[in-house]
């Protein structure tokens, strides 16, 4: 392994002692996320002996079976390589830490009855965790607030984890937010989005404004555009309830795709603290210009290949409506109205079934300002691109062009980079580690503010509504998308990097 680069990391303290109450103990979110996390997070010494796990859950569970319950899932991910959280093995030691601290109760997320129970029995310190469905989470922080489970008395604090979907439009995340605020502080709010977990997405903060060669081009006087994609090759799954009404633009866009947009395009803060990061974050989300139909492109993905294998239309997909309109791929072009930006569009795309697993924001140069290579025996120059990726192999690689040996001055491109994976030991990480330890330590700069969510639902509002009876454009599964996404492109003279040579 090339360490010679790799800097100690510092010792990182314990998290404080706290109760954390997981709404929704029994469901999906709490197995395959919320229990690895803390698994690494108690193998890394992160969590204090005084941390305990109340879940509430309306099956009626009891510790023990849910003990063992956990405990078996746990082990079942050693055998599934597919899985978020997937080990070798599952360490006893670190296990038995979390496994003996979990504790469970019946109740009903909308009885009043439910939070009376909890009054009666937390004490001290205590993060609410939202892992329901997202017509719970206003009902929750109420059924919270009224039974005065969100007062921070004594010193001892009280914290709401929100998991997505914050809202599906402008409007209705408006009034998610006026609901949870008449209940406590935002401060005590943490909204999550996964992606900002991913420990590639913090990084690139870092990447940007810790690196003098970089910095002073990250502007529209070297930038030609930037592509920010979030490529799947899995389809809808066991999901299709859920999708159907949301489809890709309110799934992927405000949340995930603008947290990326923001670390790829935001002022550097003055420090690092959580509202001077949050603060630019909120800035750039509102100079987005408002998004029109012409600049947006909807598709679905029907019938094709996807690794070799046949693979179902959307709309033959389980709990999809055969004539379905909800789309599966977005692209979209964005102008950022701000300084720094003027005149650089930024294409973003999202989707399902294409042809391969990427996530990554991919910077293109323009060309070199004096001319040299030009003229008719001039070799062809390619543009500078920068790939900053985070999914599937994190890490990063850079066009450049080089002189191809011989006694001619012709020219080459070469790609340079590097992968995370030959620096750093990859700790197997679920991405939900930092935002638990963080939220404990009252750490709110990777969490979503009210202001920032409203601002990416007011920016995409108007997608929504031309969208609502509109037609989508088919694509085949295991395809780059529909051909209307290469055509917004291709009308600014552009193209997007295949998705298929990852
Ligand atoms: C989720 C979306 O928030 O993010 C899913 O609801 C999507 O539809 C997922 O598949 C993508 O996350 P990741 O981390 O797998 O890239």
């Amino acid at each position: 392994m090339p360490d010679a680069c790799v800097h100690d990391t510092p010792d990182t303290p314990q998290a404080p002692p706290c109760t954390l109450v997981v709404f929704g103990a029994g469901g999906d979110l709490t197995k395959r996320l919320l229990m690895p996390a803390l698994y690494n997070l108690a193998g890394g010494g992160l969590l204090a002996d005084g941390f305990s796990v109340l879940g509430v859950d309306h099956n009626p569970l009891t510790d023990q079976g849910w003990r063992d319950d956990l405990s078996a899932t746990m082990e079942s991910f050693t055998k599934d390589t597919s899985a978020e959280f997937h080990a070798k093995s599952i360490e006893p030691k670190a296990w038995d830490f979390v496994r003996d601290r979990l504790h469970v109760t019946q109740g009903d997320f909308t009885d009043e009855a439910t939070y009376r129970a909890l009054a009666g029995r937390l004490k001290g310190n205590v993060v609410f965790y939202l892992a329901v469905a997202a017509r719970f989470f206003g009902p929750v922080v109420e059924g919270l607030g009224r039974a005065g489970l969100l007062k921070e008395a004594e010193g001892a604090f009280r914290r709401v984890i929100i998991e997505k979907p914050f809202g599906s439009d402008l409007e209705s995340a408006r009034a998610l937010n006026k609901t949870i605020l008449a209940q406590a502080e935002e401060s005590q709010f943490y909204r999550i989005d996964h992606f900002m977990g991913k420990e590639t997405v913090q990084s690139l903060l870092a990447i940007r404004f810790a690196n003098r060669m970089l910095e002073p081009i990250w502007r529209h006087e070297h930038i030609d555009h930037v592509e920010i994609t979030a490529a799947e090759t899995i389809g809808v799954e066991e999901r299709g309830r859920f999708y159907e009404p949301t489809g890709a633009l309110r799934d992927m866009v405000p949340n995930h795709l603008f947290q990326l947009l923001c670390m790829a395009a935001m002022e550097p803060p003055d420090s690092f603290d959580a509202e001077d990061v949050r603060g630019e974050k909120s800035k750039l989300v509102q100079a987005i210009r408002p998004m029109t139909p012409e600049n947006a492109v909807r598709g679905q993905y029907r019938a094709g290949k996807e690794g070799g294998s046949d693979v179902a239309a959307y709309r033959d997909e389980s709990n999809v409506d055969e004539a379905s309109h909800t789309e599966t791929y977005v692209a979209l072009k964005l102008e950022i109205g701000n300084e720094r930006w003027a005149g650089v569009p930024f294409y973003l795309r999202t989707g399902k079934r294409l042809a391969g697993r990427r996530t990554e924001i991919a910077v293109q140069f323009k060309p070199p300002s004096f001319p040299l290579f030009q003229g008719k025996d001039a070799p062809k120059l390619d543009a500078n691109v920068m790939r900053l990726r985070i999914d599937p192999e994190p890490g990063s690689a850079t066009r450049l062009n080089v002189k191809r040996p011989g006694p001619q001055m012709h020219l080459a491109a070469i790609e340079t980079g590097f992968r995370y994976g030959d620096f750093f030991d990859p700790a197997p990480t679920v991405g939900y580690e930092t935002l638990l330890y963080d939220c404990m330590r009252g750490d709110t700069t990777l969490f979503q503010r009210a202001d920032t969510i409203e601002a990416a639902w007011a920016a995409v509002d108007p997608l929504l509504k031309a969208w609502k009876d509109a037609p989508v454009a088919p694509y085949a599964a295991g395809s780059e998308g529909p051909k209307a996404a290469d055509d917004l492109l291709a009308r600014d003279g552009r193209a997007w990097l295949p998705l298929g040579d990852a």
